[in-house]
């Protein structure tokens, strides 16, 4: 029997990674039966570009109401996800649920009180996990190659391209994202805690807004209607695509959501330089740090084990030649590692690397191929494994409510730290009648 599934949430993210690999890849095996944004011009560009027609809605719970559902998904902005997670729950449905699971402790707690009352479950979808670089350093971990991890260093770099466009739209409000500790750095901390098999205990962070915000006074609203879109490197225009056209800017005379809001809007009150020193269950030090604005898009991290060390990492975008236009840009980004390329070697590379340096001498190299498009080949993977069920799952990808919670609180915890300027304890944020809940 065909699995029923809503969709709460039909933007680029709900209808790319959901709706329509669900309706194309997954038809002999699932059904959508609901959407529903508080969009409808969005909704009924979903419709069109999934090429179905099924039931909308612009409200929540007048879908539950009237159509049937396995489980819902949800793709809303982040701050409204434990809304639909805790509806869903309690009307005995499953809740898969885009990351960040939610942006604070109190609603984090709320969405694990409702687990534990419903006979439904809560899938945090973790794509990264799911790339096969990331699940080869899982396996070698797991392996013993590096001995018991004693402490890892890892960076993570959001170019500008990527990382401008968190300070365009609501992300860039801590109210709607967590500020990137927690949205964008739940990937993070959750490959941590995946890769090393440990919880976070301590955090202790520090971070900053330098780069974007009102930093400079040639600024507008909005890219659209902005003086300087000849001069600004961040200048975007929405109609050059068609996805920014009809998803965004067709659509903006509904909710009055802006896609291009100004970078260096004063609005802005999330940081764009961060850094956090978080202790394990398992005696493991993390030192992380997360940069926004960058020449290039990767990151690096390195496990020190008690027999080696492993260094792993990605160069993702990196531009060769200086373009300011940022639709050019966009373009010739190369998956160029700008570390050698500054010692004369531009090769794209087909595969990535995997090095181990063990205690006492020698270096092994170990070659993955690339995985694919779409975050290193992980949404595909995840996608086979959420919607097709009897994949089989030995190293744990599939992600619950104690993976999506402790990947936040780590980030939430570091957002307490740095207004309170001491070290933060995870169970301070989980509190003791929910302490031991969550799958
Ligand atoms: N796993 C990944 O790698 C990845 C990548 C991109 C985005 N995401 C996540 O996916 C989610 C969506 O991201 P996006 O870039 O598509 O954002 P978006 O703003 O483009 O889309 C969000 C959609 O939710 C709708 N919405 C907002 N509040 C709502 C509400 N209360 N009720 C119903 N609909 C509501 C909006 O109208 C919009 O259509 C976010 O949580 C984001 O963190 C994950």
């Amino acid at each position: 029997m065909k699995k029923k599934y809503c969709i709460v949430g039909l933007g680029s993210r709900g209808i790319g990674m959901f709706l329509i690999p669900l309706v194309r890849d997954y038809a002999d095996v699932a059904e959508v039966t609901g959407l529903c944004d508080i969009n409808w011009r969005r909704l009924e560009v979903a419709k069109q570009r999934a090429g179905i027609d099924v039931p909308t809605f612009t409200d929540f719970d007048e879908m539950l109401r009237s159509v049937e559902c396995d489980a819902v998904i949800v793709a809303t902005k982040d701050s409204t996800h434990h809304h639909f997670i805790i509806k869903a729950l309690e009307a005995g449905k499953d809740a898969i649920t885009e990351k960040p699971m939610t942006v604070d402790d109190e609603k984090c707690r709320a969405i694990l009180a409702a687990e534990a009352k419903s006979s439904g479950r809560v899938r945090v979808t973790f794509n990264y996990r799911f790339a096969p670089y990331m699940t080869r350093v899982k396996e070698l971990l797991k392996e013993g190659v590096i001995g018991r991890v004693l402490s890892v260093d890892f960076a993570w770099y959001l170019d500008t391209i990527h990382g401008a466009d968190y300070y365009r739209r609501w992300h860039r409000r801590k109210e709607n994202s967590g500020g990137l500790f927690v949205h964008k750095a739940t990937h993070h901390f959750d490959l941590i805690n995946w890769w090393l098999d440990q919880e976070p205990v301590r955090v202790y962070a520090s971070g900053s807004r330098n780069f974007y915000g009102p930093t400079r006074e040639e600024r507008g609203e909005r890219c659209l209607t902005c003086q300087y879109k000849e001069t600004c490197e961040f200048y975007v225009d929405l109609s050059a695509s068609e996805e920014g056209r009809s998803l965004y800017l067709e659509a903006e005379s509904v909710d009055g959501y802006w896609r291009d809001g100004c970078v260096f809007s004063p609005e802005i009150d999330i940081e764009d330089t961060m850094g956090a020193i978080v202790n394990y269950s398992g005696g493991a030090q993390l030192n992380y740090s997360l940069h926004s604005f960058m020449p290039f898009e990767g990151w690096r991290v390195a496990f020190n084990g008690t027999k080696g060390r492993l260094e792993a990492g990605i160069a993702e975008r990196y531009f060769i030649e200086e373009r300011p236009r940022l639709s050019e840009r966009a373009k010739v980004g190369r998956r160029v590692d700008p570390w050698r390329a500054a010692q004369g070697d531009i090769e794209v590379k087909s595969e990535e690397e995997i090095r181990i340096y063990p205690l006492f001498g020698g270096v092994k190299t170990i070659k993955v191929p690339h995985g694919g498009s779409g975050h290193g080949g992980g949404d595909v993977r995840l996608r086979d494994m959420l919607f097709r069920g009897g994949v089989p799952d030995p190293l744990n990808h599939l992600a619950g409510s104690r993976a999506g919670a402790m990947s936040i609180l780590t980030g939430v915890a570091a957002n307490r730290s740095m207004a309170l300027g001491r070290p933060v304890m995870i169970e301070e944020l989980l509190q003791d009648e929910t302490a031991q809940v969550g799958a």
